[in-house]
């Protein structure tokens, strides 16, 4: 929403670390100027050219672009590496391997609880475990294009599924282990996936999570509507360890396979199926401004090409580095930056299943000391969790094998940005605040360390390839300083191609509002430097501990108990979550409000959607605040969402229905918890 954006100071700036400059990829503001006009005069040489780290099958024929923006042309369409027929599992592993690195650690797996056994597995162990799922799966009639769903936690068996999938051609749709069962029933629903990969369950901290008892409700919803899981394959994370009695579930017969069982007799060597350029890779579901989450698509070539570049340039990464990204694979970073783009860059890598809390608030910097990590990358709202206990914490931990520090999935407030770097970076190490989407799946507006200035709060400048441009609410072009609408002119390779099944959608929300361009949703200001500063979403999508939630979702949750009439849910700005949740809701005739019917709806969002998306706070009143037209006002709610919000600075509502209805919500509005 961007009011962390309103103490910014765009001269204050921060000199590119010495050190890492002189050894950086790029080093200086001249090289990286002369990329990036490469970048966008010649993709086809600039890509082109870094598309030979990869092995193809079968070589491409044109780098590309081929696309269209333009809605009067025909349909909108996003092709690069025509012809070109490549795997990314044989990238990220075979052609690492044949590299001579097969016995370098891939994945140091952190448990949970400290006192676990932390397996590490090199990129030969991955490989043989990626071959017996990928053949696993085969057996049991998995073929090129057929979807797979993933809900699994931060184990080793979750990038190697994606793996796994990848490398028969299957598209995998991973949900976060946070969702709960009716979201993971509408994901499964949605792809049409007859086989899910989960474990029995997995500990978050001192709380175990049912994931093995959410899938099962989920299949039974899915059931509901007609669509039977064929196959749920099982990890047992829990099994045989002391916490197993917590562990509930049923066992479906005949549906149901242990993951070790299933792949123990599996050969560890499996072909890859050859995917064209263009061939959807995965799909992952991200929230909008309607109530029904979308399966954005990313495909095979041009997504290789974006995650292993970015990895590449944006954190730097040298063959040495220790890389620890905290995201979970549910989500795109987990996609990008845990599975993919460090492993096509041959990287070590830390997988972490717990929370930064658990057993202390200094869990991160333990990982980080323990395995001496160089490049850290995590998101503003554990920032600023973990600032609240101060420094002592970090400091405690002996952190200087670490670099570079990146954030991603909202803006990061200056304040935030000073702390990460004067007490985590020991004011020694460059901040790469990463601006980025689901939909653009890398890197859009990055700093490269080495060689830009980095001014805290700003993601500073377009990443090689990237056309940005701002516009007014007209759609013209803006130039020089200026704020407006973050919009793409083209697009970067690993842009989404269209939302699984939808294509009509896909045009809709991205390319309807300013025809010719690629809308972001996202609101930016750019400074006389040139810089660029991140405002917030412009649409009805709420940004809450970096987790995107549409509004839409949580009006539709809070409408389906049955004493609710209508709910409008607006984001505020959340001390730690960036943004929190905000709800106001009307009942039906008879139905009275009190606490207990509270905690039902705030339940009831639980339930719908997960843990993660739970309201803060949830007012009652007589009505919305609606035009006679019947549109909710929003404006009205989001400022007396404000935790100061000055009555008197409600703006115009003379157009309202019932003026009344403000003064109830400016009366129950002011019950903060
Ligand atoms: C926001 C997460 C400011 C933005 C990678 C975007 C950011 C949405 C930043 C995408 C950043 C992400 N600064 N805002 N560095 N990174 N955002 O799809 O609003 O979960 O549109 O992808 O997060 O969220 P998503």
């Amino acid at each position: 929403m961007g009011d962390f954006n309103q103490n910014i100071d765009v001269s204050e700036i921060y000199e590119p670390p010495k050190e890492l400059s002189a050894n950086a990829h790029v080093k200086s503001m001249a090289e990286y100027e002369a990329m990036y006009k490469a970048s966008i005069e010649d993709p086809e040489s600039f890509w082109g050219e870094m598309a030979k780290e990869f092995y193809w099958q079968t070589p491409f024929e044109k780098v590309g672009p081929e696309f269209n923006f333009d809605r009067t042309k025909g349909p909108v369409s996003v092709k690069w590496f025509l012809g070109g027929k490549t795997n990314l599992s044989y990238n990220c592993l075979d052609r690492i391997i044949q590299q001579g690195h097969g016995s370098r650690v891939a994945i140091y797996h952190e448990c949970n609880d400290v006192e676990d056994q932390h397996a590490s597995f090199t990129y030969d162990d991955l490989l043989k475990k990626v071959c017996r799922l990928a053949n696993a799966l085969k057996a049991e009639g998995v073929k090129k294009g057929d979807r797979v769903s993933i809900y699994l936690p931060m184990v080793v068996e979750l990038p190697a599924a994606m793996l796994a999938c990848a490398r028969i051609g299957a598209v995998h749709s991973v949900v976060f282990g946070g969702f709960s069962s009716e979201s993971l029933a509408g994901r499964i629903l949605d792809a049409q996936s007859s086989m899910v990969i989960t474990a029995d369950g997995v500990m978050r901290g001192a709380k175990p999570v049912q994931l093995k008892a959410i899938t099962d409700k989920a299949c039974e919803i899915t059931q509901k509507d007609g669509f039977q899981v064929r196959r749920v394959i099982c990890v047992g994370r829990l099994k045989g360890t002391s916490f197993e009695p917590q562990t509930k579930y049923d066992w479906v017969e005949g549906r149901d396979v242990w993951y070790k069982e299933l792949v123990q007799s599996q050969s560890e060597t499996c072909d890859c199926e050859w995917m064209d350029s263009e061939d959807p890779l995965f799909m992952l579901y991200t929230s909008g401004s309607t109530g029904k989450p979308k399966g954005v698509l990313h495909t095979t070539g041009g997504y290789m090409l974006g995650s292993f570049a970015t990895t590449k340039y944006t954190f730097d990464y040298h063959p040495e580095d220790v890389y620890f990204c905290t995201a979970d694979c549910g989500w795109i970073t987990g996609h990008s930056y845990v599975t993919y783009g460090p492993m096509l860059n041959a990287a070590t890598q830390v997988l972490f299943e717990g929370v930064p809390t658990f057993p202390e608030v200094d869990r991160f910097w333990k990982v980080c000391e323990k395995y001496k990590v160089s490049i850290f990358y995590t998101a503003p709202t554990a920032i600023r969790s973990l600032m609240k206990s101060g420094d002592q914490p970090v400091t405690r931990n002996d952190l200087s094998s670490l670099r570079l520090l990146g954030t991603v999935g909202e803006p990061i407030n200056p304040e935030a940005w000073r702390w990460y770097h004067r007490v985590v970076g020991g004011s020694r190490c460059a901040i790469a605040d990463t601006y980025w989407q689901t939909e653009t799946g890398s890197h859009l507006i990055t700093p490269l360390v080495g060689a830009m200035t980095c001014k805290p709060g700003s993601a500073s400048l377009p990443f090689f390839g990237v056309e940005t441009a701002i516009l007014d609410e007209n759609g013209k072009e803006l130039s020089g300083e200026c704020s407006g609408r973050l919009v793409l002119k083209r697009p970067v390779p690993s842009m989404m191609r269209t939302v699984h099944g939808d294509h009509q959608r896909f045009e809709e929300t991205y390319f309807s509002q300013f025809n010719g361009y690629y809308f972001t949703g996202d609101g930016c200001k750019r400074d006389k430097d040139g810089f660029y500063w991140l405002t917030g979403r412009m649409d009805d999508v709420i940004n809450v501990s970096g987790h995107r939630i549409g509004t839409a979702e949580v009006e539709s949750a809070l409408v389906a108990h049955a004493k609710v009439a209508e709910a409008a849910v607006v984001g505020f700005p959340h001390e730690v979550k960036g943004e929190g949740i905000w709800c106001c809701v009307t009942l039906n005739e008879g139905e009275a409000y009190d606490d207990s019917l509270k905690a039902e709806l705030k339940k009831q969002v639980r339930e719908v959607i997960g843990a993660f998306a739970a309201p803060d706070e949830i007012h009652w009143a007589p009505g919305l605040p609606k035009t006679r037209s019947g549109k909710i006002m929003r404006r009205v709610l989001r400022k007396l969402a404000l935790p100061d919000y000055d009555t008197q600075d409600l703006g115009d509502t003379s157009t309202l229905a019932d003026p009344a209805v403000v003064d109830v919500l400016t009366e129950t509005a002011q019950r903060y918890e």
